[in-house]
């Protein structure tokens, strides 16, 4: 059997985990908002048409912001289509994606999810086909008190009290050409400036986000954010980072370390800003929103959409990249979100995309049920279980050969300690195909620990999923009862014996 080793040290504090890690994405996409958080006909519906059932998993799933309403979405939206009469709110075509925008919900109801969900709104302006004004606009509307045009009508719409919301996207991916509005670095970077100054004299502590790089494999990624920061830097407060993996013609090899490209896209973009900010001899430092990452099969979609373009054309609610996940694909989610933690230092917020539906952890059937992808559980667990401060790890790992990534670490793991409680808890993920790995952790310095939970996500079929059918088919089980998996303590040193192709996350407490 492989081994692996690392040594935990309460003192090596990267940075307290950010509760907004967790963070999810509901766009006016596909089925994600209509029939996905909203049906009124549904008979779980409550009284604001919100599926009951839906809630409920988003609680589960931990998720603690939203980002709304989107995505390409955004980039043709006029956010008052979304507020007044139901009966009166105009049907639009939605360009990104070739359907119709009933409008039947906008930010009053979405306001109204969220607050039942107990999530905070991530609020995304449209800077694609629009500009200063308008975000001005919905700022009035969504956070100014009162005794003002647009803030009079949200009260009169029926929301006395403002939103509140503090954290703002300042467009939506206009480095792509398929972004409607699509900009250059330096248009946008100005605009994002002019924005982000208008916004603060309305409401100087905001918390702006500027677009990066809708991949790492964009052509300007880099050269992207370092054009719009030189403009936009004293203005924003983060940039943000897309990226979607998935397994290319069976190399899941490459697959399983897709963190090692999130790794990547993270520390360069941390070194771009970090390298603006010298430029511009500012103290300042620029954090990471990593606002929408998940799997998605794009490449299906990319095919699918070009052999039948007319597919889902101009429909409301049409089904759009709903993404049946695997158990590999929930290892790669588990991974993820290791990665995401271990930059804590640096990304402060972060958007699975998206929650229901459309590549999300939650999917449901118009009229039927609401069930959990193999993607939930690694999130949950970890939103769960993640508190405290994310330790600093040097792990010692065998490595495997991958075609995109070359070498690669077998086993990747991240370390939160909570020091209130004690708790020591470990994420970690066999990236071995074949075999188990023994994974030791020294805890000397952590006071005596036993294991208070420890659970394991594998399966002897990598292709097994979640369905409507058979909804419970992949989940979390305790380690020790998967076959070859096992947690020990013996004095100082935690020994995990991580099952291949495997996420485990275990929860060490005071003895
Ligand atoms: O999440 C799906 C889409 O992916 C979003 O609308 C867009 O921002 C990204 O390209």
């Amino acid at each position: 059997m492989h081994r692996a080793r690392v040594a935990l040290n309460p003192a090596h504090v990267v940075a307290p985990v950010s509760r907004r890690t967790f963070g999810s994405f509901v766009e006016h996409m596909g089925r994600c908002v209509y029939t996905g958080i909203y049906e009124p006909d549904h008979p779980l519906a409550d009284e604001d048409g919100f599926r009951t059932d839906v809630l409920a998993l988003a609680r589960e799933l931990g998720v603690t912001m939203v980002r709304y309403p989107g995505g390409n979405f955004v980039s043709g939206y006029r956010w008052e289509d979304g507020i007044g009469p139901v009966e009166k709110r105009p049907r639009r075509r939605d360009l990104a994606w070739r359907s119709i925008e009933t409008n039947e919900v906008g930010i009053d109801e979405f306001a109204r999810w969220a607050e039942k969900a107990d999530v905070e709104i991530m609020y995304a302006v449209n800077l694609g086909t629009r500009g200063v004004q308008e975000a001005l606009d919905v700022h009035e509307y969504v956070n100014h008190p009162e005794g003002t045009h647009l803030s009079e009508l949200r009260r009169a719409n029926g929301a006395e009290k403002p939103y509140g919301i503090k954290i703002w996207c300042l467009g939506n991916e206009l480095d792509g050409p398929w972004q409607t509005g699509h900009k250059t670095p330096e248009e946008y970077g100005l605009l994002a400036a002019s924005t982000a100054r208008a916004l603060r004299s309305a409401e100087p502590d905001l918390e702006l986000v500027a677009c990066g790089s809708s991949s790492s494999s964009m052509p300007t990624f880099g050269t992207w954010e370092s054009t719009v920061l030189e403009h936009a830097y004293e203005q924003v407060d983060y940039v943000s980072c897309h990226a979607y993996y998935e397994e290319f013609d069976g190399d899941l090899g490459s697959f399983l370390a897709s963190a090692v490209d999130m790794d990547h896209f993270v520390n360069s973009i941390v070194a771009t800003a970090d390298a603006v900010g010298a430029r511009l001899k500012s103290k300042k430092k620029i954090n990471l929103s990593f606002d929408e990452w998940n799997v998605w099969y794009l490449s299906r979609f990319q095919n699918q959409s070009q052999n039948q373009p007319q597919a889902a054309d101009w429909k409301v609610a049409p089904r759009v990249i709903e993404d049946q996940y695997n158990v590999a694909d929930a290892v790669v989610v588990g991974n993820l979100l290791i990665s995401l933690l271990r930059h804590s230092d640096r990304v402060t917020a972060a958007c699975q995309a998206q929650l229901v539906n459309v590549i999300a952890p939650i999917m449901t059937e118009p009229g039927g049920p609401a069930w959990r992808q193999t993607i939930f559980h690694p999130f949950a667990r970890t939103a769960a279980l993640a508190k405290g401060d994310v330790l600093d790890l040097r792990i010692e790992s065998p490595t495997y050969p991958t075609e995109k990534y070359g070498d690669a670490a077998l086993i990747d793991a991240v370390a939160t300690h909570d020091s209130t409680t004690g708790d020591v808890v470990i994420f970690a993920v066999n990236r071995d195909q074949e075999q188990p790995v023994e994974f030791s952790v020294d805890l000397h310095g952590f006071g005596g620990l036993t294991v208070a939970e420890a659970w394991t996500l594998t399966d002897d079929d990598l292709r097994a999923s979640n369905t409507r059918d058979d909804p419970e088919r992949v989940t979390l089980r305790p380690t020790a009862s998967v076959p070859t998996g096992a947690v020990a303590i013996s004095g100082e040193t935690a020994t995990l014996t991580l099952p291949r192709v495997s996420w485990s996350a275990v929860r060490l407490t005071r003895a």
